[in-house]
């Protein structure tokens, strides 16, 4: 906990990223990291794996730009640095950890950026009728990974919707939200790989008790691979019930 505190309060954030719960987030994923290292190993070995394997059919190497880089848990950063002439990675919060890694590259880039461009107004609690198309940071590259992004896109800004709204439109907007970000990388000129969790389960002695989408009602082709992110293996979050997330993978979306 107080390494946790020391962490927030040591790291550089923009106001939005710490005002709107982006920092605290960010430090509590790495403390969830320390302590379910185990439970996360295959997830994070399958998501760097697939992200070379995506990277390996693209055809062009000038260019990779990683969405969601966070702490690079999941990002095979001295591969690409050496298959692409230049790495960008992209997330709201870039950690000291990882501003010390990737200076260590010539060719990587960091970019600290809101992929929603919705921070500013749900800070000033003016929101626009549906959220904003973004245009992606970087997204001209010749592989644009999203990288386990998509399914908590929408978490920090619904706790940021005015309370007044009905349960029926705060669900909406969320879901808009993952929308724009598909079209957005939909838009990119280049090829498309997409990892994101597609459902949420939570388990007691191996047996789902209930089942959340993490992508509303928005249909997805047939993915590449799928696979399970054990989470939170109980007392993780719950005393007795286990948190586990469907991982959906695809390296070409789009058809591209
Ligand atoms: C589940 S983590 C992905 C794991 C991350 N690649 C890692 O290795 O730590 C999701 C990442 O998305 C970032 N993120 C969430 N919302 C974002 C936004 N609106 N704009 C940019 N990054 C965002 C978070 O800061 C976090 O690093």
């Amino acid at each position: 906990m107080l390494r946790e505190w020391f962490t927030h309060r040591s790291t550089p954030a923009s106001e939005e990223a710490r005002r709107l719960g982006y920092l605290k987030e960010c430090v509590a994923i790495q403390a969830r990291h320390r302590r379910c290292a185990l439970a996360w190993r295959d997830h994070l070995e399958r998501s760097r794996r697939f992200v070379l394997w995506a990277a390996a059919n693209t055809p062009g190497q000038d260019k990779v730009t990683v969405l969601g880089s966070g702490g690079l848990l999941d990002v095979p950063l001295d591969d690409l640095a050496d298959d692409f002439a230049e790495v960008v990675l992209v997330d709201i919060v870039q950690p000291p950890a990882v501003k010390k890694w990737a200076g260590q590259y010539e060719n990587v880039r960091l970019v600290e950026a809101d992929v929603t461009e919705m921070a500013e107004d749900l800070l000033s609690g003016e929101l626009p009728e549906r959220p904003p198309t973004p245009s992606l940071p970087d997204g001209d590259a010749d592989l644009v990974v999203s990288l386990n992004l998509l399914g908590q896109l929408p978490l920090i800004p619904a706790k940021h919707l005015p309370k007044g709204w009905s349960r029926d439109r705060r669900a909406t907007y969320c879901a808009e939200i993952q929308r724009q970000h598909l079209r957005a990388l939909q838009a990119a000129p280049g090829r498309i790989c997409l990892i994101t969790e597609t459902k949420r389960e939570w388990l007691e002695d191996e047996t789902v008790n209930e089942t959340e989408p993490a992508l509303a009602d928005i249909k997805l082709p047939e993915p590449d691979e799928t696979w399970i992110w054990e989470l939170a293996p109980a007392p993780e979050i719950e005393k007795h019930q286990d948190l586990r997330l469907q991982i959906a993978a695809y390296a070409g979306l789009f058809g591209r």
